[in-house]
């Protein structure tokens, strides 16, 4: 293990000598020299989430010792781009790259069982490990790869998408998709470790880097005051991948995320929050057949219609709520969602994975920073709050 410092979930250092942002918020100069390590416990686990520039480098630094032959889980595009980062890491060990296609269509359990066969045919046995190394889908499938096989073996985690590095790859939630909807076969399995580069981000498509920041933004609203000012103050900083600033929300969302997976490892009342804008966000994803937007897009449009909602049930003033909304249009934009109604999202929200026993859940926003769960919302006031969505995205006539 990496004689890092380590940090229970912290406040982010602050040094002296600090500059102020374009609009007031403040940043760290020193982003590359003293990036923080988050510390996640759960009962039956204890890891590091490194967020540095240079940490694919270090992947050596978290290898037991012992360890027989690595494997590393990854797409052809994440290898050809960031391979050579992590192949000098990795330089003095016997490791094997296994390549997956991608796509969401091919996060199936065929396609983990055909990586275990690789696994087998080259050797690995109960002391291999497996290296996650690219966006959320391999991080999920190579996550699930490392918790079956020979009934588990240690993972670490390396995202290289921004929604990945945020929010998938911590928490040791694994899995694949099934015919009848997403993620729903998998494990908890948390990893060994989890790297973070926020350097890799600078390849990533504009669009999927823009849908991670919905949920750095989300991140923001339900726990930190601080991100959602940078997010709506510096917003053409983070889009233009400022490094002071993707490190300082990058780190902020990590912190967060760690804070509440330690807290409540399996989706109590806790790490419910994190689905702020996922109710309606996944009733779009399956009515648009997961296929015109990507999770972060479908995520804004749920944060949009959670935020109206908000504001009809009084957890919000009308001030916030303004700013709020603001702050994800800034984001945007999303594509075109011609052909969505209103009514056809409502009708899917009682089959949602995260519905239990019929009663469906809303994580409403109090302000910034804090939230409410409610259940039991009067159907005509979510139609109410889901057409003003859509109405505010339609073109104008
Ligand atoms: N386990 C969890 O807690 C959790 C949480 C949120 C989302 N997820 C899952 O994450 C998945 C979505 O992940 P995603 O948004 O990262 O999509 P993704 O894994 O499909 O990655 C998006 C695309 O970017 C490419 N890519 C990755 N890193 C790159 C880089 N640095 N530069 C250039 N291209 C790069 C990938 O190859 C892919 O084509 C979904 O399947 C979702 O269910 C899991
Ligand atoms: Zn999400």
């Amino acid at each position: 293990m990496a004689a890092r410092s380590p940090a229970t979930p912290a406040p982010m250092t602050r040094k002296s000598g600090e500059r102020e942002g374009e609009m007031g918020v403040e940043m760290s100069p020193c982003y590359n020299l003293c990036m923080p390590t988050f510390t996640v416990r759960t009962p039956g686990a204890e890891y590091p989430c490194v967020v540095e520039r240079g940490a694919i480098g270090q992947a050596d630094l978290h290898l037991p010792p012992k360890s027989g032959k690595i494997f590393v889980v990854t797409t052809e595009d994440v290898w050809d781009l960031h391979g050579p980062k992590l192949r000098d890491a990795l330089g003095k060990r016997a490791f094997h790259p296994l390549f997956f296609p991608g796509g969401e269509e091919r996060k199936r359990i065929a396609e983990v069982e055909d990586l275990a066969d690789q696994m087998l045919a080259q050797g690995a046995d109960r002391s291999s490990l497996v290296v996650a190394f690219g966006g959320g889908i391999v991080g999920d499938l190579g996550g699930f790869l490392a918790a079956i096989f020979m009934r588990g073996v240690p993972v670490i985690q390396v995202p290289t998408t921004l929604l990945a590095q945020v929010d998938a790859a911590v928490g040791g939630k694994t899995g694949a998709n099934l015919r009848g909807g997403k993620n729903l076969v998998g494990a908890f399995h948390q990893p060994r470790a989890v790297l973070i580069d926020p350097a890799v981000l600078t390849t990533l498509p504009e669009r999927e880097y823009r849908a991670g920041l919905y949920e750095v933004l989300k991140t923001g609203i339900i726990r930190s005051r601080r991100l959602f000012e940078i997010m709506a103050l510096d917003w053409r900083r983070v889009l233009a991948l400022e490094p002071h600033v993707v490190d300082d929300i990058v780190a902020e969302s990590v912190r967060i995320k760690a804070e509440v997976v330690s807290a409540d490892e399996k989706e109590g009342d806790l790490r419910r929050i994190l689905n702020f804008g996922h109710t309606i966000g996944h009733a779009l994803e399956a009515e648009t057949a997961y296929s015109r937007l990507l999770h972060g897009e479908a995520v804004s449009f749920g944060m949009r219609a959670a935020t109206h909602l908000s504001l009809r049930l009084g957890a919000l003033d009308a001030g916030t709520h303004g700013r709020i909304i603001e702050c994800i249009g800034a984001y945007g934009p999303i594509p075109s969602l011609a052909g969505v109604r209103a009514e056809a999202l409502v009708a899917r929200l009682g089959s949602d994975k995260k519905t239990i026993q019929g009663r469906v859940h809303f994580v409403l926003a109090e302000g910034i920073g804090a939230t409410r769960i409610v259940s039991g919302v009067d159907e005509e006031i979510v139609l109410e709050a889901t057409a003003r969505s859509l109405a505010e995205l339609a073109p104008a006539a």
